[in-house]
């Protein structure tokens, strides 16, 4: 308890000007010290406010894997364009891997959700070296910030896409800083593939037109890089549709098999 205390006064005196929220797992005889760490970031198209939407997801992975969740805030543009984002979360990865009495950094995992799940690919793939990470975990992330969101088909035409104007906006806001969206750090897809960490988990929604990329990401990754890629796109889905969901709905079954997919990664660590 009391050394938990001590982390989040530490880490609210360093991050005055990023939020983290923090998921302990429950207290067992199995808790352990340092403790496995995953690291997580919301989605947000990089525009919208939403810490704390990934709520469910952090309480049942610190719940169901023994992890301590950090559930990290970044910068957001239109005012903070590329790599402000970016910039953010390495930081707060940087203090992890800097408290080995806190947190066994041999088990660091990273997990995010549509750009939150691209910050976490951008970080493992490009910006930390290779061994880093354990796994990496995100949900319907943004890949291929260059590609025309406009001539893109979701795999199953018959859901709610993103309107294409929004997906523009996002990545204009994105790019305001005039980076080139063809930068490996923005576009995963030019990432190279033996920087990604050992294990992969990409979950995609059959109704979202971002599934494209993000499928195309994993099957190249599976076959280029040795890596564990484990790829499921949950049918009848939309974007985001893990946030509400409602019990007793299929899109509550499928949002209980994604999560368990993540907590399968983490265990198997
Ligand atoms: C991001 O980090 C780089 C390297 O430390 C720095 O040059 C740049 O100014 C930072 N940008 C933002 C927006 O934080």
């Amino acid at each position: 308890m009391s050394l938990f205390s001590s982390i989040t006064l530490r880490i609210a005196a360093l991050f005055l000007r990023v939020g983290v929220h923090i998921y302990r797992p429950p207290v067992t005889e199995e808790l352990q010290v340092p403790s496995p760490v995953l690291l997580n970031f919301h989605g947000s198209g990089f525009v919208v406010a939403a810490h704390g939407s990934d709520d469910e997801f952090c309480r049942q992975m610190s719940q169901k894997t023994g992890y301590i969740v950090l559930d990290v805030e970044y910068r957001l543009a239109p005012e903070n364009p590329f790599p402000a984002a970016l910039n953010d979360t390495e930081d707060v990865i940087n203090w992890v891997l800097g408290q080995p009495t806190e947190f066994d950094v041999s088990k660091v995992a990273i997990s995010g959700f549509s750009a939150g799940g691209n910050l976490a690919l951008a970080l493992s793939s490009c910006i930390f070296p290779p061994e880093t990470f354990s796994s990496v975990i995100a949900f319907y992330p943004t890949v291929e910030v260059f590609v025309d969101p406009g001539a893109v088909a979701a795999p199953d035409p018959n859901g709610q896409p993103f309107p294409t104007f929004v997906l523009q906006l996002f990545a204009t806001c994105y790019m305001l800083g005039g980076h080139d969206p063809r930068d490996p750090r923005i576009s995963l897809a030019y990432a190279d593939f033996d920087r990604f960490p050992r294990r992969v988990l990409l979950v995609t929604a059959a109704y979202d037109s971002l599934a494209v990329e993000a499928e195309s990401l994993a099957a190249r990754l599976r076959e280029n890089s040795g890596r564990i890629v484990i790829s499921e796109r949950m049918e009848r889905c939309n974007h985001g549709w893990d946030k509400m969901a409602k019990e007793g709905t299929f899109e509550w079954e499928a949002k209980e098999r994604a999560y368990k997919l993540a907590v399968d990664m983490l265990k198997s660590t």
